[in-house]
């Protein structure tokens, strides 16, 4: 398959002609990022490599998406963070934009897909306003089994459901994801009888969009799930070298980390394509919480990260732009562009003497790739560091090839910091301490 995406350095080197003097001489600490990288793979720390090939549980998950469509009409993801926004990015590229607004025969009967991440009671309501308990289908997602959000949320909606649709219907209503071995989840999970999906204990949270996390709800609203992993395995493939221009992930996180270290504390991600909003989010906190460290430098904490920024083209071309080309010079930029849409719409001339009319007969798409290449323009000419990706089309391929790229990235980005990417301590900090307020006992 010829529908690989591209990483265009072209424009950082040519506005900013020293960043290729520099990736010289990082060339040392790249091969170490690496190397590391590979080593961690071996000792099986890091499992978000074996996902892509793990086509007994894509088994599974299409039988249990199957199993879903044949009996309910909604699913509601229940989940936060890494067990979310995987699920609210594969929906936004993938699904067409109004998918639970569609009529159930435009969605091929299959049902509506609703993501609840947050404790919010009123947004609670608004969602239950719009379904019938009786008909559908919750997939509880938390590796820890128990983030207080997720349970909460869940504890709510399985009682609710019980009273609705009795207990038997209930049990057969909740699939539950989650760690094999440990965690409330599965031990309500074990009890009750509930349909059960396993996270690989060596798979954190924001990695794991490719297990059944992400997989299940994409699944179900007929997204081709081996696709998407055979993307990810193409991705893992084109990224498999350890000279940084053959490995585009590598060279991603060796100009990320030249540009930090110049002060450019700002990554700002930009996509020219609506459907990849919440792609946005996911990079957000796959970069943050993976990068945002504290590191002890002989006895010294020095705090660490590049802050994400999501940016939409051209929304945000009438908000943000005006800061990222006159503001501080503390930021790098990956634009995003999706060469080929499914869709075109020509733009009519818009009546005689009117000024817009060298518009008349262009189509909408060209108008956004020519945005996207006037922003290119501006940044450069300010010196600004703009990297570019280029998705050939939005197909599941695509995304599987950009999902890894970006989790490759972050554990090499990882690595040029110093850091651990795949804990996140000062999280855990504030969990435990909303527990106490809470009511519980010690941690
Ligand atoms: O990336 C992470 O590890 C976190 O964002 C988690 O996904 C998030 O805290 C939710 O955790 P859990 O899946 O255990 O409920």
């Amino acid at each position: 398959m010829d529908d690989k995406i591209k990483l265009d350095i072209s424009r950082v080197l040519q506005a900013a002609p020293w960043v290729e003097e520099e990736i010289e001489g990082a060339r040392p600490g790249l091969a170490a990022a690496f190397e590391a990288v590979g080593a961690k793979r071996e000792a099986g720390l890091l499992g978000f490599f074996d996902l892509p090939f793990n086509k007994e549980d894509a088994a599974a998950i299409k039988q249990t998406a199957e199993y879903i469509k044949d009996n309910f009409k909604n699913l509601v993801v229940i989940g936060i963070g890494g067990s979310a926004l995987g699920n609210r990015m594969l929906h936004g590229a993938l699904n067409h934009p109004r998918y639970n607004e569609l009529p159930a025969d435009k969605r091929e009967g299959r049902p509506r897909v609703y993501v609840l991440d947050s404790i919010d009671s009123d947004r609670l309501k608004g969602l239950l306003d719009v379904m019938d308990l009786k008909v559908t289908a919750f997939n509880v997602i938390t590796k820890s089994g128990g983030t207080v959000e997720t349970m909460a949320n869940f504890f709510v909606l399985k009682d609710m459901l019980e009273r609705e649709a009795g207990p038997k219907r209930a049990a057969e209503s909740i699939i539950a994801t989650t760690d094999a071995s440990r965690g409330s989840l599965l031990e309500i999970a074990r009890q009750e009888g509930y349909r059960l999906f396993h996270i690989p204990g060596n798979v954190g949270g924001r990695y794991s969009v490719l297990s059944a996390v992400g997989l299940l709800s994409a699944a179900v609203s007929g997204i081709d799930i081996d696709e998407l992993l055979l993307g990810a395995e193409t991705g893992l493939r084109d990224c498999s070298a350890s000279d940084p221009y053959q490995n585009p992930a590598l060279m991603g996180a060796a100009l990320h980390y030249i540009a930090y270290q110049r002060g450019k504390s700002i990554s700002v991600v930009m996509p020219y394509s609506d459907a990849l909003d919440y792609f946005g989010d996911w990079y957000c906190q796959l970069w943050a919480e993976s990068l945002g460290k504290t590191k002890h430098i002989n006895g010294t904490a020095v705090p660490v990260g590049q802050t994400p920024l999501k940016a939409i083209g051209a929304r945000d071309q009438h908000s943000l732009l005006q800061l990222f080309l006159d503001g501080p010079d503390d930021k790098i930029f990956t634009l995003i562009e999706v060469e080929k849409r499914e869709n075109s719409f020509i733009i009519p001339p818009g009546g005689v003497g009117n000024e817009l009319q060298y518009l008349g007969g262009s189509t909408l798409e060209k108008l956004l790739a020519s945005e996207l290449e006037a922003t290119e323009s501006v940044l450069a000419k300010r010196g600004r560091m703009c990297l570019r990706i280029s998705l050939p089309t939005l197909s599941p391929y695509t995304m599987g090839q950009l999902i890894f790229f970006y989790m490759l990235m972050t554990a090499y980005m990882g690595e040029l910091l110093g850091i651990n990417a795949f804990d996140q301590p000062a999280v855990e900090e504030g969990k435990k301490i909303t527990r106490r307020l809470m009511g519980r006992q010690g941690d």
